[in-house]
């Protein structure tokens, strides 16, 4: 791969580092490919329980490739399913975190968003400036930025193309968490491996169940989650975790 780097799992966290820092990590066709297929590859990798994505100090990702899309008919993006590695994405079922410093813009907001969590360095900077290009956000922005910080906030954004700060951010609940910049990626992956070091199954249900919650009506996500939470009274893992609570003992759990 040229434009991830997918570096060695390291107590169950693996890092994917966007790298085309000549267009502040714009992200043309090649490089969604080469990421669908590293956090795909990460997802079946048993070493593997938590995934961390980022880019470099200045950008974490400036939109997608706007040199690539600009001659395109709406007949070519039809034909080429443009969208389609970026839609394939949400199916990874490890949880990913976002370590965003610099420009988080357009489909880089939009790539952040498809993440789990996302943790900022103080120098991040959030937009969706589409409107500027004469377009809209194309890969998930008016959705998931809605349903992120609220209608209000979205339609500014989105109509105005304005950024905003990483400590806004913060205020929307579009992070979970601001970092200096020096501490965003130990920080990062220090939250990755937390969550790889908790029962695997338990973590790939939760994500599910939440990520259920953007899906459904209220009463269809709650018994969705309760299928969830019941189906994993069938793991070892739970009688494991409640067993060694009784007994008074760290649990050892097996991700079974
Ligand atoms: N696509 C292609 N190339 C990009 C790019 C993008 N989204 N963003 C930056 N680049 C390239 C620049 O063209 C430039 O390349 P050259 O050196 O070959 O000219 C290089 O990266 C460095 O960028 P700048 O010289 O512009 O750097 P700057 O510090 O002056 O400005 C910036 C930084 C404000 C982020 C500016 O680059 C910018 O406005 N970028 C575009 C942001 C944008 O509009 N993103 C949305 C894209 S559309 C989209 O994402 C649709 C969707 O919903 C999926």
């Amino acid at each position: 791969m040229t434009l991830v780097e997918v570096g060695a799992p390291e107590a169950g966290v693996a890092v994917v580092r966007l790298r085309r820092p000549e267009a502040l990590n714009a992200l043309n066709a090649r490089l969604m490919a080469e990421l669908r297929e590293a956090l795909f590859a990460l997802d079946a990798d048993d070493r593997v329980g938590a995934i961390v994505l980022t880019g470099d100090e200045r950008a974490f990702a400036a939109g997608a490739d706007i040199k690539e899309m600009a001659g395109l008919s709406a007949v070519d993006m039809e034909y080429a399913d443009h969208f389609v590695d970026w839609d394939a994405l949400r199916e990874v079922r490890k949880p990913i975190v976002a370590a965003v410093s610099g420009y988080c813009l357009g489909g880089g907001l939009e790539l952040a968003m498809t993440c789990d969590i996302i943790v900022a360095s103080e120098t991040a900077r959030f937009g969706q400036p589409e409107i500027l290009l004469g377009v809209m956000p194309g890969a998930g922005g008016t959705q998931r930025l809605t349903r992120a910080v609220g209608k209000s906030a979205a339609m500014e954004m989105v109509l105005t193309g304005e950024p905003i700060s990483a400590e806004r951010a913060r205020e929307l609940g579009l992070v979970s968490r601001v970092v200096a910049k020096e501490a965003l990626l130990p920080e990062a992956v220090r939250l990755a491996r937390t969550i790889a070091s908790r029962p695997r199954l338990a973590v790939r249900l939760a994500k599910d169940a939440i990520n259920r919650a953007f899906e459904t009506t209220l009463s269809e996500g709650l018994a969705y989650e309760r299928r969830n939470f019941y189906f994993l009274f069938a793991s070892e893992d739970q009688k494991e975790g409640m067993a060694a609570f009784v007994e008074k003992r760290p649990p050892k759990f097996t991700g079974r």
